[in-house]
């Protein structure tokens, strides 16, 4: 489906790009020519970090201070020509320097070290003793190395960095024995049995899930275990040949090109080929063709998902561990039996209940296996196995049943027949407020206003639209033509998690190409002063600005924000990262003292009430009509499912609906929640004008004490559905007697028009008959799903699938 965005596109490329560096206090300012070697007693501070330590006689690698985050570096070797520094090697990695004061030196005893600005040494080659003799080269191999020039010894090497590979080798660095490539908890290392494998090992879990075609022994893959040299090499021409017998090319094979072969943070091993024009990495052969063959990407308990992203969700009853990675994970949202000694004092029938979910699989962990049984048989199996937490069962000519003690390595998809069905308590509500449990999180959910709360879903996705994997398993012998798709080099990293600084420095910064800080300065020149207002929300006053590039801005000037200068940050790495095409888009912030302002992209054609409201105005044609509310739709569906944050709008009206040139809907206001806190007592008229405001759009559990859901939304939208086949105010409306409609009240009227077909009398007069009926019906029948009882409202994905079934550009308007 066209229009659903990426929603981690942001999060990809959050290469925080740095303040300009405001001391460059060296007062070596000369600039020297590139070294190739250096003796003892030469050092490079961090704050040279532009100037390279050493670079390679051929110039095709250098070395030296890396960028690794806020004002962190690392000591690392590169190609000189990557557009990005892609390190082919870190001293440091995962433990980066302060970005002053400190130094990587090669002391006078030998010993190469890199110390931090508060003096304590976070790496060294451990090479001291040497004495006078030794030196330091950067070899065209990308090879550092550590020798003692002393004729006597003739040129013996102490120390050098292939050795010590991270997570990638260059051509002709060799992965052996005891060695691996390490990216989080993926590596790529040689087994006991000799045979070179891909291992997912975290603190809890571990699992090998390469070479996987279609199980996981070699031999079936192509691999031996009999030699026992365990060595593999990537060569000039970009073939990577392994002890183990497998022997794969890159798809550009051939000489002259720059490669590296690299244990991505995904997972999967990768030989990228670098674009001499552009300096661009391009991926010319990929260990596994479907990222959810990798393990642990999604975590325990967690479902992965591949289309046509890679996306993690909880299955019912699951919720996630950390809503910031989902390597760790769901959690059972129920109390997972612990004790298994302990006889069960009601039968296991009395005590848990299954919860079916069809097209899903947990790979692994079985507790037995039985094939030609009934399903009773295997539901019975895993109840009276107490370790069983949900068992699978496939129809295939006989019955297959694998009760499963582990929920790991899950993965969903509509081609798959399998069904898993989960082991829950009995009591277990499924359909229970998803929020609840979470309101202690820190993240507490004030049902009056807007609120942003954790998610038991999410998605990731990689960048690039339009990106396929390559499926290929190639063996020794079968180097045929490889359908290898290059793939863009912006990669995404699960373990880029937003850093929020802990400190921040005067003027703006960038987050993402395009989201980023602003100053108050600048947007106070930008919107002249705040001249032009273009119209004033619960949450602030927006004011027409114009950036230094001639960019029209809506500028949010927000009230009542009492958070601090880090949790402002923290909330916009979070709102910032939301991008939908029906969505407005929020180009940065600004947030210095008492100031909080918010910066969006300008909406030309004012909000939806204007045009279906206003009497003076020409009357909404019914295909945009239609068009606004299937992008709500999609709008909502994205904030509630897409969205790595669970994003409640909570104020779903036509006013927070912006058009555009074209008629496309933007929503407004999303996520706003936790930055307007109201102050109770105060009195003001903020929390009135936006009750008011609201008022007739509310789900009736707002009146109740309950926990808030995405469901309000739901309700919200359908008055706004129903109001746009009316082109009036469902609030306005009133009893013969004079009453305000109640919402069991409107209901009936809309169930009698379902049941009859008869929606004509309920449409927009105005139209003159100018609307497609068949929309219509739809629109009202899902208007009154939405205003059911919350666990019988529909959720916004399937609102936006329901409207899509039945867009008909083709059909020109009944006339009636
Ligand atoms: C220096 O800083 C690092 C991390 O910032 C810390 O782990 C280390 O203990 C510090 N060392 C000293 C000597 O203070
Ligand atoms: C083992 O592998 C190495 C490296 O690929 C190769 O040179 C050697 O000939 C192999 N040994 C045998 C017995 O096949
Ligand atoms: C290098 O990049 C340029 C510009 O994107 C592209 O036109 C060219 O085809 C690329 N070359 C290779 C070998 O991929
Ligand atoms: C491992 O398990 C412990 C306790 O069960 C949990 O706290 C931790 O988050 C888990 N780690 C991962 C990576 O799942
Ligand atoms: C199921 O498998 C277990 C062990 O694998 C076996 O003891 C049991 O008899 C099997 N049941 C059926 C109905 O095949
Ligand atoms: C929400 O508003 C109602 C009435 O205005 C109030 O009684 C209630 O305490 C509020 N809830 C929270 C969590 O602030
Ligand atoms: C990919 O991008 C092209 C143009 O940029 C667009 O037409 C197409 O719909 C996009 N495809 C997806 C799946 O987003
Ligand atoms: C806004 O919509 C009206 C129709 O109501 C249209 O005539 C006008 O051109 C639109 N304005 C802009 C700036 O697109």
């Amino acid at each position: 489906m066209p229009g659903y965005g990426t929603c981690l596109a942001f999060v990809l490329l959050l290469a925080v790009v740095p303040c300009p560096s405001s001391s460059s206090s060296s007062s070596s300012s000369a600039p020297e020519p590139a070294q190739h070697t250096l003796g003892t007693g030469s050092s490079l501070s961090v704050e040279d970090h532009w100037r390279p330590f050493l670079t390679s006689p051929d110039g095709t690698f250098s070395c030296g201070f890396q960028d690794a985050g806020e004002n962190a570096f690392s000591f690392s070797v590169w190609y000189t020509d990557a557009a990005e520094k892609t390190a082919i090697w870190t001293a440091n990695p995962g433990a980066p320097v302060n970005g002053r004061g400190s130094r990587i030196s090669f002391r006078r005893d030998g010993d190469l070290a890199l110390d931090d600005a508060n003096g304590s040494t976070v790496w060294e080659s451990k090479t001291s003793g040497g004495g006078g003799s030794l030196t330091i080269s950067l070899l065209d191999t990308g090879n550092l190395l550590i020798s003692d020039s002393d004729p006597s010894t003739g040129g013996r090497t102490l120390w050098q960095s292939f050795d010590w590979p991270t997570d990638t080798l260059v051509p002709s660095q060799p992965l052996t024995k005891d060695k691996k490539l390490v990216a989080g908890y993926f590596s790529l290392y040689y087994d006991n049995d000799n045979v070179l494998r891909l291992l997912y090992d975290s603190p809890n879990i571990s699992s090998i899930y390469w070479p996987n075609n279609p199980i996981n022994d070699p031999f079936q893959n192509g691999r031996t275990t009999y030699n026992s040299s365990r060595i593999g090499v990537l060569d000039d021409n970009g073939v990577f040949l392994s002890s183990d017998n497998l022997g794969v090319h890159a798809s550009d094979f051939g000489p002259g090109v720059k490669r590296r072969l690299t244990m991505d943070q995904d997972g999967n091993v990768r030989i990228y080929s670098m674009n001499a024009s552009t300096g661009g990495w391009a991926v010319t052969w990929a260990a596994l063709g479907q990222p959810c063959s990798t393990h642990g990407l999604c975590g325990q308990n967690a479902l992965c998902e591949y289309q046509p992203s890679l996306r993690c969700s909880c299955p019912p009853a699951y919720e996630m561990v950390d809503r910031q990675d989902w390597r760790k994970g769901c959690k059972p949202m129920f109390r997972p039996v612990t004790n298994c000694n302990q006889p069960p004092s009601p039968s296991p029938e009395q005590q848990f209940k299954f919860l079916r979910l069809p097209h899903s699989d947990f790979y692994g962990y079985d507790l037995q296996f039985n094939q030609s049984v009934t399903f009773e048989y295997c539901k019975k199996l895993c109840l009276k196995m107490c370790l069983c937490v949900g068992f699978s069962y496939k129809l295939e000519g006989q019955g297959v049943c694998y009760p499963k003690s582990i929920l790991f390595n899950g993965f969903t998809s509509s081609a798959f027949s399998g069904t898993i069905y989960l082991k829950v308590p009995i009591d277990f509500d499924a359909s229970a407020p998803l929020v609840t449990a979470r309101s202690a999180a820190g993240l507490a959910c004030d049902p009056n206003i807007s609120v942003i709360v954790q998610r038991s879903e999410g998605t990731f996705s990689r960048t690039g639209n339009g990106t396929k994997w390559p499926y290929l398993f190639a063996f020794a012998g079968v180097l045929g033509v490889l359908d290898i798709i290059f793939i863009a080099t912006s990669w995404w990293f699960l373990s880029s998690k937003q850093s929020i600084p802990s400190s921040l420095e005067a003027g703006y910064r960038m987050v993402t190409g395009q989201f980023r800080r602003f100053t108050y300065r600048e947007l106070k020149d930008a919107t002249g002063n705040f001249k032009e207002e273009l119209g004033r929300g619960g949450s602030g006053v927006v004011y027409r600005g114009v950036l230094d590039k001639g960019k029209v801005v809506a500028v949010k000037k927000l009230t009542n924000v009492p958070w601090g200068d880090e949790e402002f940050w923290a909330e916009m790495t979070v709102i910032g990262r939301i991008n939908h095409m029906n969505l407005v888009r929020i180009w940065g912030f600004c947030s210095q003292g008492k100031h909080k302002l918010l910066v969006y992209e300008y909406v030309e054609n004012e909000s939806l009430d204007r045009h279906l409201f206003d009497t003076d105005r020409t009357t909404l044609p019914w295909r945009e009509r239609y068009r606004i509310a299937l992008g709500t739709a999609r709008g909502l569906a994205y904030l509630h499912h897409e969205c790595l944050e669970w994003v409640i709008h909570c104020d779903v009206k036509p006013e927070n609906i912006l058009l555009t040139r074209e008629f496309d809907a933007k929503i407004a206001d999303f996520g706003l929640a936790k930055l307007s806190k109201r102050d109770d007592g105060a009195g003001d008229s903020m929390p009135l004008s936006h009750m008011r405001g609201t008022t007739g759009y509310m789900a009736p559990e707002w009146a109740l004490n309950v926990p808030i859901n995405v469901k309000v939304d739901v309700y919200s939208y359908g008055i706004v559905l129903l109001e746009m086949v009316m082109g009036c105010r469902v609030c306005d409306q009133t009893t013969a007697g004079g009453e305000r409609l109640q919402t069991p009240q409107i209901a009936q009227a809309l169930r009698q028009v379902v049941a009859t077909g008869n929606v004509v009398p309920l449409v927009d007069g105005r139209l003159q008959g100018q609307f497609n009926p068949r929309q219509a019906l739809e629109m009202v029948r899902i208007s009154l799903s939405c205003m059911e009882d919350r666990s019988n409202r529909p959720t916004m994905d399937d609102v936006a699938k329901a409207l899509t079934a039945c867009d008909d550009e083709d059909e020109h308007p009944a006339y009636r």
